[in-house]
């Protein structure tokens, strides 16, 4: 395979506080290439958003990155001045929140807004960057770009929105795309339209698209490969055939049963009981072991390394064929 586009290793975020140090990101490694989609799932509170603003340099205070890397095309992101980070914000990397209001300026036309990413970015003259701006909307299916242009925010539906939020962060042709829930806002119809829209540019512009989702329906849907979280670490990586044909840790068997067969009768729910613990409060050994069918008392005590079962595929757990050794770095930074 080709030089990885991005390379995260061995990430980890910390927030100290009164009440002591909490790591909601402990140890995340995984790679995204041009032109793959890599979808992250976990159950809300697993270090999600924290890992891809982390990739942003946009981890609020007093939150920080305290160890790990992050290199886009062999360049360590963490070592860079925040001048740089902001250079390489909507230009090498794009991101696209849950919700576009959050964004988009409400008192700025959506013409003056996507002019001004443009302008910034290509170095074009006005009536170039009008007519780019008309070309991205038109890519994304917006119809009558022109008038659009002179709209202000709340005058389109959320589909609109997130649509122009799309074309905005692809105006710039980034190298890599951040999409933490891009979809959830909207009706499954809309959510459809924009997920086949991220797939096409991908194709076309050969992005590698970081995809955050609670839906493993999407991830079927659009991901080339899957990294699923739990307790600020990765649990899981594989192909998304390997992770939906295949899966090996317990979690990701209870994720997947939590999700209602479109075929077949109907059975029980299989969700996983219990909650993801907070970063104050993570279990020793492996996180997983209270909410786990398969624990032992290995489990609870020894914290389980991520290891290769079989090529590309990824599992940190005791309990599946091919043991795992455990982490000692981990290991003493648990007590
Ligand atoms: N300012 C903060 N101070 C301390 N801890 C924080 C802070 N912000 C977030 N966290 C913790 O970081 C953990 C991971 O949060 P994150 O937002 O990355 O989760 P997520 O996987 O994106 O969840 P969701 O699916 O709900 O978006 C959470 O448990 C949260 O409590
Ligand atoms: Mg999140």
């Amino acid at each position: 395979m080709s030089e990885p586009l991005l390379e995260i290793e061995d990430l980890r975020v910390r927030f100290r506080s009164d009440e002591g140090v909490v790591s909601p990101v402990n140890g995340v490694s995984f790679q995204v290439h041009e032109g793959e989609t890599v979808a992250v799932v976990g159950e809300s509170g697993s270090g999600k958003s924290m890992t891809s603003l982390s990739i942003l340099g946009l981890v609020p205070a007093p939150g920080e990155v305290y160890d790990g890397s992050i290199r886009l095309q062999g360049e360590d992101l963490t070592k860079m001045k925040r001048s740089q980070m902001r250079k390489l914000r909507g230009n090498e990397i794009s991101m696209i929140f849950q919700e576009p209001m959050t964004s988009l300026n409400p008192v700025f036309t959506i013409g003056n807004q996507m002019i001004e990413v443009i302008r910034l970015h290509q170095k074009l003259d006005k009536t170039e960057s009008i007519q780019q701006a008309v070309t991205m909307l038109d890519l994304v299916g917006i119809p009558e770009p022109e008038r659009v242009l002179k709209q202000f925010p709340h005058q389109l539906s959320g589909g609109m929105r997130q649509r122009v939020m799309i074309a905005m962060a692809l105006s710039c042709n980034p190298k890599l795309l951040i999409a933490d829930e891009p979809t959830t806002a909207l009706d499954v119809t809309i959510q459809a339209q924009i997920l086949n829209l991220m797939k096409e540019l991908k194709d076309e512009l050969n992005t590698g698209v970081i995809l955050i989702t609670h839906d493993l329906g999407v991830v079927a849907e659009v991901a080339d490969r899957v990294v699923v979280m739990y307790g600020g670490e990765v649990v899981e990586e594989a192909t998304v055939d390997e992770i939906f044909n295949h899966p090996v840790h317990p979690y990701t068997k209870g994720l997947l049963a939590s999700v209602p067969k479109m075929t077949g009768p109907v059975e029980e729910l299989g969700a996983i009981k219990g909650s993801v613990p907070t970063p104050s409060e993570m279990p020793t050994g492996c996180k997983f072991h209270p909410r786990c069918p398969i624990a032992t008392d290995l489990c609870k005590q020894v914290h389980p390394q991520l290891e290769e079962t079989t090529p590309q595929h990824f599992k940190r757990c005791f309990h599946t064929e091919g043991g795992v050794k455990h982490d000692e770095h981990e290991r003493s930074t648990i007590s």
